[in-house]
């Protein structure tokens, strides 16, 4: 993905739909290794691997949707250094997709089915988001961010206890979403303004009821 300062609007939208297409339909390739890998894997019973899958597939949702959101804003951003942070956020988010991929495929489990739809829709808030201005594009990263590590949070706690590669890779997750947040705010984030916070929170738990099933 090219991060050129003389990008045509054709060459940005052209990035985007390679992007979508690698996210939704392609087997994106992590570059750090798996954090589950060196831990040993147990055999859940049914209600718990169906549990855990469950989970993790609401974890790679949550991971299709930043990927859409950063790309969209990257998208329509003005100023070429918040379009490069944008660009990066969503390249260290491929490895995490690529961990939750493994990790359903492990689970005997599969990526949610609306992912397309869930891309698009992400990828939609992330223009209108990038069009309000670059502290705003900045803003829904803190606040993308530290949603989704809220979740990935509650999941450590509801995890199945056996389930320790899921945790493994959760735990790793945490730590880069904090990191990732922690970024965006030195780079002159904006705090957003409600209602935009608790529109955002209500599309997240109506996204994990769905994904948690479909
Ligand atoms: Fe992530
Ligand atoms: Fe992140």
């Amino acid at each position: 993905m090219s991060t050129s300062r003389t990008l045509s609007p054709l060459d940005r939208l052209l990035d985007s739909a390679q992007n979508a297409l690698s996210t939704v339909a392609g087997s994106p390739r992590a570059e750090r290794a798996n954090p589950g890998e060196s831990t040993p894997d147990v055999v859940l019973d049914d209600t718990e691997r169906r549990h855990a899958a469950g989970l993790m597939r609401i974890n790679h949702v949550g991971e299709v949707c930043a990927q859409a959101l950063y790309i969209g804003q990257a998208a329509v951003a003005r100023d070429p250094a918040t379009r490069t942070h944008l660009l990066e956020a969503a390249q260290e988010e491929t490895d995490h997709l690529a961990w939750c991929a493994d990790r359903l495929r492990e689970l005997d489990s599969r990526p949610s089915l609306l992912n397309p739809v869930w891309y698009a829709g992400s990828y939609a808030i992330g223009v209108l988001a990038g069009l309000r201005g670059d502290g705003w594009n900045l803003g829904f990263v803190v606040e993308t961010e530290h949603q989704v590590e809220a979740h990935l949070e509650e999941h450590l706690h509801t995890l199945p206890e056996a389930d320790l590669r899921s945790r493994a890779i959760l735990r790793v997750m945490k730590d880069d979403e904090a990191r990732h947040a922690e970024h965006a705010e030195h780079a002159g984030a904006k705090v957003l303004p409600q209602p935009v916070p608790t529109l955002m929170a209500a599309a997240s738990t109506l996204m994990k009821a769905v994904a948690y099933r479909l």
